[in-house]
């Protein structure tokens, strides 16, 4: 008779920080350590393995790490030092070496394209041999390290297609932490999206650093009939739209030097890809976006925005903003006001611009006063903040399909996602967890709907 080797369970808990990329990096660690015996926990306390997935983007972030390492090193030691710490992510990309200096509880440190090496790592600190520091680029061979089926749970699901970036715009540590712009070949992301839907997502979010700069390897058959070698997003949006079961498609994030045409015309002729669009702008100053090195013009950003609306007319535009970039003056500040006030976003994120060691834009002349940075910054957000409520009131009286998430704050309440991104809460049996629904929003506040379900009008 065959014995089965039974392999001890351990627990893992998992500090996300940053962006969805993150995320999805995240939920990836984790699968990959399921066959190793690893369930998640929320309790990182009770934790064999600690990980912090970092983000380097602004100090503030990096600083968090830092604090939060600081709480993790007194649970290691109560745990008479049986805790694993382990940090991946950007900062562990952009500054190994100083974490492992700065905080000897850390074990091993892996950068973003080196996490399909976690578990060889793990291995080696119990072994207590071999380098704890993995920060190499080669992103392809990350992808194809990793399971190839995915293990979720609930209706909507994360998919990164593209990483890294080319830009290089002044203020941002992405080139440095994520490397050079690689694009997942489509079969491989067709079959991470067959994965996802057959375990009952119906919603997909396409990841990229520079996601409509996508170029990935057509599928084998495409190839084969000479209908080109590589495929952009809109190609890739309209195919993986005839997915059965997949009801909504998004995509973020994109770059407007990088917005195709067929990208635009999508959206006014493929029902599955979500009448939402985030193209982050950072200023609406041309002086101010060429010293970003972000390679348009406000002009150029208004064509975009405009043919998008024409295409699809209802359309909720979202953006970035950098307020107090080296050299910014208040007029500079006012055409960004200005822009906004043009566009009317849905929703806006915006940040005061932070410093980042080794990028070009930490050494210009005419850094902006932390105070006058911080006005702005309110500034901007208030207006912002004026839109994103005007948005989500016009929708009061329209009937909108609601993709159900989850629970409800309240009994007996379910909530979920508007087409537009919107969070939607509604009275509702617990049964129709997962569900797309047809409900009639009956008010609006700044950051949520409320709604009616239409009980005849369930779409399935
Ligand atoms: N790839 C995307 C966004 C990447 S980072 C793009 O091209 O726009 C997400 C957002 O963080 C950026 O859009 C920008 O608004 C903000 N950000 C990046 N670096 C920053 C810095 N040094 N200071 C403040 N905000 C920053
Ligand atoms: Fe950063 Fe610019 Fe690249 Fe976006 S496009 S990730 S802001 S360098
Ligand atoms: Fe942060 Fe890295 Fe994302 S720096 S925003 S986690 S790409």
């Amino acid at each position: 008779m065959m014995t089965m080797t039974k392999i001890p369970k351990k627990k893992l808990f998992i500090k996300t920080y940053g962006c969805q990329m993150n995320v999805y990096d995240s939920e990836r660690m984790g699968e990959l350590l399921r066959p190793l015996g690893y369930d998640m926990t929320e309790r990182a306390h009770e934790a064999d393995l600690v990980l912090l997935n970092t983000c380097h983007i602004r100090e503030k972030a990096t600083e968090k790490m830092y604090s939060e390492l600081g709480k993790i090193k007194s649970m290691k030691s109560q745990s008479g030092g049986k805790m694993t710490i382990a940090v991946a992510g950007c900062v562990a990309q952009a500054e190994g070496e100083e974490i492992m200096r700065r905080q000897p509880a850390v074990d091993l440190v892996l950068g973003p394209q080196a996490y399909h090496k976690l578990p060889e790592m793990i291995a080696r600190v119990s072994r207590k041999v071999g380098d704890r520091l993995e920060t190499d680029f080669d992103t392809l061979e990350k992808f194809d390290a990793l399971p190839k089926k995915r293990h979720v749970t609930g209706p909507t699901a994360f998919l990164s297609i593209q990483e890294g970036c080319d830009k290089f715009c002044t203020f941002c540590v992405v080139p440095y932490t994520r490397g050079a712009e690689i694009s997942r070949p489509v079969d491989d992301i067709v079959f991470e999206a067959r994965n996802l839907v057959h375990q009952g997502v119906r919603e997909i979010t396409l990841l990229g650093q520079n996601v409509n700069a996508y170029h990935g390897k057509a599928p084998a058959m495409a190839a084969a009939t000479g209908a080109g070698e590589e495929w952009g997003l809109a190609r890739l949006v309209r195919h993986l739209a005839r997915i059965e079961g997949l009801d909504r498609l998004r995509f973020i994030t994109s770059h407007p030097r990088d917005m195709q045409e067929d990208l635009i015309t999508a959206h006014g002729d493929t029902p599955a890809l979500m009448p939402f669009f985030h193209l982050p702008v950072q200023s609406g100053s041309d002086k101010i976006l060429a010293a970003m090195n972000r390679g348009h013009t406000r002009e150029d950003y208004f064509r975009i925005m405009q043919k998008m609306r024409t295409c699809r007319p209802d359309i909720a535009l979202a953006s970035d903003f950098i307020v107090g970039f080296p050299g910014e003056r208040e007029r500079d500040f006012q055409e960004t006001m200005d822009l906004v006030d043009t566009v009317k976003f849905a929703v806006g994120y915006s940040f005061k611009y932070s410093i980042r060691p080794g990028t070009p834009a930490a050494n210009m002349f005419g850094q902006v006063d932390e105070a006058v940075k911080h006005e702005r910054l309110l500034r901007l957000q208030a207006l912002l903040k004026d839109q994103q409520e005007a948005f989500n009131k016009a929708c009061i009286g329209r009937t909108l399909p609601v993709l159900v998430t989850g629970k409800g704050k309240l009994a007996g309440q379910l909530h979920g996602r508007s087409p537009y991104l919107q969070a939607v809460h509604f009275d509702a049996p617990d049964h129709l967890m997962g569900r797309l629904l047809n409900v009639e929003i009956t008010s609006a506040t700044l950051s949520s709907l409320s709604a009616q379900l239409l009980y005849d009008e369930a779409i399935a």
